[in-house]
């Protein structure tokens, strides 16, 4: 099972882990800062005794050496290691350890000068002092103290170890804070919760009347154009329906009433005349079954058409216009295409452009001219990979107040002497919507006839 991410936590864990690495960073910069005041209290310390030395020496009644008791004071530490040396710089060194480095006097620029050094492995630091030999006016005295540095680094350690418990309490008191920050703040998503909870499941008005926070907005954008394509969804399910059961309700009316009608009268010459009506009832209903299903299909909403693999629109159209060149001839009509064999390759359904076709050659093939009718497929580039298919006939057109009328369902002129369902044309324009394509029809006068436009635009050409 998938375990969903929780918001809580991944906030949480955005704000635990810069919350560490400020942990680690202050306690670095603590031990720095540590170390160096205690460098600094230390190498007074050093110096201090260096100079404490130094007058000892000198009052030493020119002696320059140090009393035994002197000695010990100097050279006690319980932790670290002390060492201390005298020398004058005409005679050497007169008390202490020799091996201590010796600072230049020129490095003192008349003050004190500190050293760092390695003394058998450990390392150390030394305060040297530099004073005149009251004994020896000429001469030098250079007084140092030495002492390992390992208190100091303790002493840095132990400010370091003192402030982390510390600051792991103030980290624990913000991560709480931010727990319960997160826990109010999250709170605000709760009236969509709710709204979503309480809707009717016929409701699909938008959300975005609900008080939701900024940053859920663009949520509440995308649940509301889903609602709204489910909105038209069901609407159109709803109308697909509705004009179902208008277009079947008549025809079967029809069909009972003639069974009726037989039932009613035995004779041979009724029941083969409500036969007859049976026959063109149930062709029409057959023919009604079938443009309502090609109406659904053009309205479904399934993938989208750019996810169609690029199709031969001219190919298509001469293989459809083919395809319906036997009928034609045997009703009398001239069906013809005028185009390229192939290419005008475009982005959609090959199925559903058929369809528009059959409709568009079905129109011109009834309600075109009667005595020699003259039918022209044509398809030909228009601007920059845009095309444009036509059909045209030689009929008698249609009245020109009707024209914006055409594509409405079950809009039928009146008296144009045939039977049909009023949705070829509204097929035709569901897919030629579908395909972007926009729809244009026009009156000839000079070959009279109508010509049915369908203008892919160069948008929807592959
Ligand atoms: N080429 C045409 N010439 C003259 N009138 C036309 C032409 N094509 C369509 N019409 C008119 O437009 C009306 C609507 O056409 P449409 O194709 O939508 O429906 P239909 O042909 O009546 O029924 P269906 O095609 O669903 O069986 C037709 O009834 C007809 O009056
Ligand atoms: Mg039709």
């Amino acid at each position: 099972m998938v375990r969903n991410p929780s918001l809580r936590r991944r906030l949480l864990l955005f704000v635990a882990v810069p919350l560490l690495a400020v942990l680690v960073c202050g306690g670095i910069v603590n031990y720095v800062i540590g170390l160096h005041y205690a460098n600094k209290v230390y190498d007074r310390w050093l110096l201090d005794s260096a100079n404490a030395m130094g007058d000892l020496v000198n009052s030493d009644a020119g002696r320059n050496e140090l009393s035994a008791q002197a000695r010990i004071l100097l050279q006690f530490s319980v932790k670290d290691r002390n060492e201390f040396a005298v020398r004058s710089l005409r005679y050497g060194v007169l008390a202490g350890d020799q091996d201590l480095p010796q600072p230049s006097p020129s490095a003192s620029h008349g003050g004190p000068v500190f050293t760092n050094f390695n003394d058998q492995g450990l390392a150390m630091r030394m305060a040297s002092v530099f004073l005149a030999n009251k004994a020896d006016p000429g001469d030098m005295l250079v007084i140092s103290t030495a002492e390992t540095v390992r208190k100091r680094k303790a002493l840095a350690r132990e400010l370091l170890i003192s402030t982390v418990p510390i600051e792991l309490l103030l980290i624990c008191a913000a991560m709480a804070l931010v727990w319960f920050g997160i826990n109010r703040g999250l709170r605000v998503l709760d009236p969509l919760a709710h709204e979503l909870r309480m809707r009717d499941a016929g409701d699909l008005s938008p959300l975005r009347t609900i008080d939701a926070p900024l940053e859920v907005q663009p949520l509440v954008a995308t649940i509301d154009a889903l609602l709204s394509r489910l909105d038209r969804m069901l609407r159109q399910q709803q109308r697909f329906i509705a004009d179902a059961a208008h277009q079947l309700r008549t025809p079967l009316a029809g069909l009972r009433l003639q069974a009726e009608r037989a039932l009613a009268d035995p004779s041979p010459a009724t029941v083969r005349e409500a036969l007859a009506h049976v026959e063109r009832l149930s062709a029409g209903t057959a023919r009604a079954a079938g443009q309502l299903l090609a109406l659904a299909r053009a309205q479904a909403p399934d993938e989208a058409l750019g996810a169609a693999a690029p199709l031969d629109l001219a190919a298509t159209v001469r293989e459809e216009v083919a395809s319906r060149v036997p009928d034609a001839i045997a009703r009398g009509i001239d069906l013809g295409y005028q185009g390229p064999e192939h290419g005008m390759t475009m982005v959609g359904d090959a199925v559903l452009l058929r369809e528009l076709l059959g409709n568009l050659i079905d129109n011109a093939a009834r309600y075109g001219n009667h005595g020699g009718a003259v039918i022209t497929v044509g398809l030909q580039p228009s601007g920059i990979d845009g095309y444009v298919l036509s059909v045209q006939d030689n009929g008698p057109g249609v009245a020109p107040e009707l024209i914006p009328r055409l594509g409405e369902r079950f809009f039928r002129a009146v008296g144009s002497g045939h039977e049909g369902t009023g949705l070829g044309l509204a097929i035709v324009r569901e897919i030629a919507e579908r395909h972007g394509a926009e729809i244009v029809f026009i009156n000839h006068n000079d070959p009279h006839g109508l010509r049915v436009e369908i203008r892919f635009p160069s948008a929807a050409a592959g």
